[in-house]
């Protein structure tokens, strides 16, 4: 069937290639990290994108699991773009999901008025994402159900979805429909996922970075001007360490870290200042680092510790 004729194709086309814009395809691991340095201002280990793109030849799905802020959202996302050259679809779960809401489903009034027809379908973001041949970024995947997760395995496994009320089968055309799943374990609201699951993926464990990648990110990250120098960035590194060997409920990420040095930096900027003084550091922490008002007195006394001599 060609483009031209196929309602349902011709439907994805309208409405989503605005958002599966072209890019360019690396394939290439040592290529891919250095253009996610520069371009996306990620800083990866080659040993995760040659687990993913090997995961991705393999018509695998991959899992990236670990701590809050610590880069699945975004690096998953860049990853499934370089790998099929045009930006992917972001599918954040929820408890509801089912078939209805991420396939496709009909139009209401018009179902009611012509029946269960091509004409009154209406496709969603993975049945898009498999026409267009582009990534889907499953984020947080312990927050929907067994039954979607299921669903969602069944795809990926055997590259087509069924659609038994307009008695179609659409399957996938290139190789660029890869489905990167993220979870945070740790996180209060969510489902365990079930051995059937775990089996079929391919798990990649995300960690806090060591300090010297950490300090890189902060560079790459915050804002040319005001200057922040080394050692302010020395401070915000020790005690993000300390906080994270705490107890804390909310352990600080590498997104608080970099978090930090920007509002401390624009903090200086509406003072007018040409570098970042430890009173800008130190204005912008509790706010910052300070999500639950049970961490507040921990975070509090870890700051004064680690600023004490200043
Ligand atoms: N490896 C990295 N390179 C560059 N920036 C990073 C990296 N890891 C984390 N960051 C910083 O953390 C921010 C948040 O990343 P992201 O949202 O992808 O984390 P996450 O692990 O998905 O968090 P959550 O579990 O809360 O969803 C980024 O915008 C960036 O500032
Ligand atoms: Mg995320």
């Amino acid at each position: 069937m060609s483009l031209d004729n196929d309602i349902i194709e011709k439907k994805v086309y309208e409405t989503y290639a605005q958002i599966a814009t072209e890019s360019t395809m690396v394939r290439n691991v040592k290529e891919a990290v250095k253009i996610l340095e520069k371009n996306y201002k990620l800083i990866i280990n080659e040993d995760i994108v040659r687990l993913v793109y090997a995961s991705f030849l393999n018509g695998r799905p991959v899992l990236f699991e670990g701590p809050p802020g610590t880069g699945k959202t975004e690096i998953g996302e860049a990853l499934l773009e370089l790998w099929s050259g045009k930006k992917g679809f972001l599918l954040p779960c929820s408890e509801n999901y089912d078939e209805y809401k991420v396939i496709g489903d009909f139009h209401p009034l018009m179902a009611m008025k012509i029946g269960f027809t091509e004409e009154s379908f209406v496709p969603r973001i993975l049945l898009a994402a498999m026409i267009l041949d582009v990534g889907v970024l499953v984020d947080e995947i312990r927050r929907s159900s067994d039954e979607f997760q299921n669903l969602l395995l069944d795809i990926i496994d055997k590259r087509r979805i069924v659609v038994p009320e307009l008695k179609r089968v659409f399957k996938s055309k290139g190789s660029g429909f890869q489905v990167i799943l993220t979870s945070n374990p740790e996180d209060v609201a969510q489902n365990e996922l079930s051995d059937a699951f775990l089996r079929r993926v391919i798990r990649i464990k995300f960690d806090y970075p060591d300090i010297e990648t950490e300090r890189k990110i902060i560079k790459i990250r915050s804002f040319d001007k005001p200057l922040v120098s080394e050692e302010l960035i020395n401070l915000v590194l020790k005690t993000i360490n300390k906080l994270r060997k705490s107890n804390l409920l909310h352990k600080p990420g590498t997104d608080e870290s970099v978090s930090w040095v920007k509002l401390a930096q624009s903090i200086a900027k509406l003072e007018n200042e040409d570098v970042v003084k430890i009173k800008h550091i130190k204005e912008a922490a509790t706010s910052l680092l300070s999500k639950r008002q049970e961490d507040e007195e921990l975070i509090t006394s870890v700051i004064n510790d680690v600023f004490s001599e200043y």
